[in-house]
């Protein structure tokens, strides 16, 4: 759409859906969003332009209740459509830190990490909320296709579940295991050869990726861990892909790991637990459909659960692991607008103080957002523009041709539904520093990640002697 053609004359409220669905996912704001008396947009009782005033900009804005509901209703929907136990454990790659972690404890949820660095996040966070280590041990998953021995001995002091994805892994494991004294608990990672629509680098479950044991291998599999008394292998998982609109996917995977997971109890192993993945999708923008948090477990839950009857097999514990949709539409990022770049009949940039850095997202996967004016979300939408990231690359541009009232420098613009993988892939490109994030709840507002400061972005360097002389 070039700048010429005129924007809907309407104001950032239609961003608000009314009313809003109780699912968190198929809103483009948090669920306490509303619009004050001053025109000023407010999550969690606090407004997003005093937010900035206080914290300073960019700055995520994360907002408690979202997050809880959307942890509550994942759980609560399991219980319900599922017959047999069952476990929602949070993919804290969509975002890592100690409030989050803590926030998604507190809600029941357990834990799938990725590397060391996860782990030790978790753990942490799970410590100073006084759990012992017997229940750090139940509810951590430790993923990952290519773990080093240094993660898989840490995970083993953990004593958590590991996930094992390949055969260099359960080889090196089974060594480690042996040497531990304890049974290591381990599911295998398969690739089920399901395809999903999504984007071709955030689809994982086809055949073709790097990701589990292809299907030919697993009785090999099966046959290999029967013999090895060391590895306690408690289940299946499969992780299809993420930002899925779709319930078909997930439903023809409950059948395909069901079926894999009769076969393997005929080895002898003492299976009890199967894993889904994650992969429910949030509203980015408005012509996003994704089903609730309800829908996609219900369906979910009854294939695994009509699998089981069919082949005759117990109801294992039956564990979803989300991330964007426990996470995502919990936040907002908040920039403020500096200046503009009017190129004549062609297109009108105008400017904020953050981009790709913190948002990697549209320039990685051409991920599309919604944004708005904080401090003026009852202002005619006048013109349109594309907002461009400060980051010296003409790719760093946060959305394209969006309405908006016109923006004055200073201006506060907020793009939504920012939770997930934004700040857990933010960089220090051109040496800014990661954002600051505060979580938001009724009318309190508290820093859960300080802002990097340019001493933070010195810590790490090292200055060699010999460069001195
Ligand atoms: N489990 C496994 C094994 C995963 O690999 C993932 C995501 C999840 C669970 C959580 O999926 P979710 O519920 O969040 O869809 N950086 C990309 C997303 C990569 C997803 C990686 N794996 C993005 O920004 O869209």
């Amino acid at each position: 759409m070039l700048s010429t053609e005129m924007p809907r004359t309407t104001t950032g409220s239609t961003l608000l859906k009314t009313p809003a669905s109780p699912s968190p996912n198929q809103n483009l704001l948090p669920l306490t969003a509303v619009i004050n008396k001053n025109g000023e947009l407010e999550i969690g009782g606090c407004s997003v332009t005093a937010l900035v005033e206080q914290f300073s900009s960019p700055l995520y804005i994360l907002d408690e209740t979202t997050l809880r509901q959307a942890a509550q209703q994942y759980r609560q929907s399991f219980q319900t459509h599922y017959p047999g136990p069952s476990q929602v454990i949070y993919a804290s790659k969509a975002w890592s830190c100690l409030a989050v972690v803590a926030i998604a404890a507190q809600e029941g949820l357990g834990f799938d990490v990725v590397s060391g660095g996860e782990l030790f996040t978790t753990v942490s966070a799970l410590k100073q909320l006084g759990w012992d280590e017997a229940e750090i041990a139940e509810k951590i998953y430790f993923h990952g296709n290519n773990k080093s021995v240094q993660e898989l001995q840490e995970a083993i002091a953990v004593n958590c579940t590991i996930i094992v994805d390949n055969w260099l892994e359960l080889e090196t494991l089974s060594k480690l295991a042996a040497n531990s004294g304890e049974p290591v608990k381990i599911m295998l990672r398969l690739t089920p050869g399901i395809e999903c629509h999504t984007h071709e680098y955030i689809k994982t479950g086809h055949l073709d990726s790097k990701f589990g044991f292809d299907p030919n291998q697993l009785e090999a599999v099966f046959t290999y861990i029967a013999e090895q008394p060391a590895l306690h292998c408690l289940g299946l998982h499969a992780h299809i892909g993420s930002q899925i609109f779709e319930r078909q996917p997930h439903q023809d995977l409950g059948e395909v790991l069901v079926q894999w997971f009769a076969k393997g109890l005929t080895y002898g192993l003492p299976l009890k637990e199967l894993n889904i993945g994650g992969g429910l999708g949030i509203c980015y923008t408005e012509s996003d459909d994704p089903p609730s948090i309800e829908e996609w477990a219900q369906a979910a839950a009854l294939s695994v659960a009509k699998a089981c009857d069919h082949h005759n097999v117990p109801y294992p514990k039956l564990i979803a692991e989300p991330g964007r949709s426990l996470v995502g539409s919990a936040c907002v990022t908040a920039y403020r607008v500096g200046g503009r770049k009017v190129v004549p009949n062609i297109r009108t940039y105008i400017a904020v103080d953050g981009g790709m850095s913190d948002n990697p997202r549209p320039i990685t996967y051409q991920s599309v957002y919604r944004v708005a004016l904080a401090n003026r979300m009852n202002d005619e939408l006048s013109e349109t523009v594309t907002v461009a990231g400060k980051h010296c690359e003409s790719g760093d541009i946060l959305v394209k041709d969006v309405a908006l009232p016109a923006a004055e420098p200073g201006d506060i613009l907020v793009v939504t539904a920012t939770g997930a993988y934004n700040y857990s892939m933010a960089s220090n490109y051109n040496r800014l520093g990661r954002p600051a994030a505060v979580l938001v709840s009724q009318g309190e507002a508290n820093l859960i990640l300080q802002r990097e400061t340019y001493t933070d972005l010195l810590r790490q360097d090292c200055l060699p002697n010999r460069l001195l002389s």
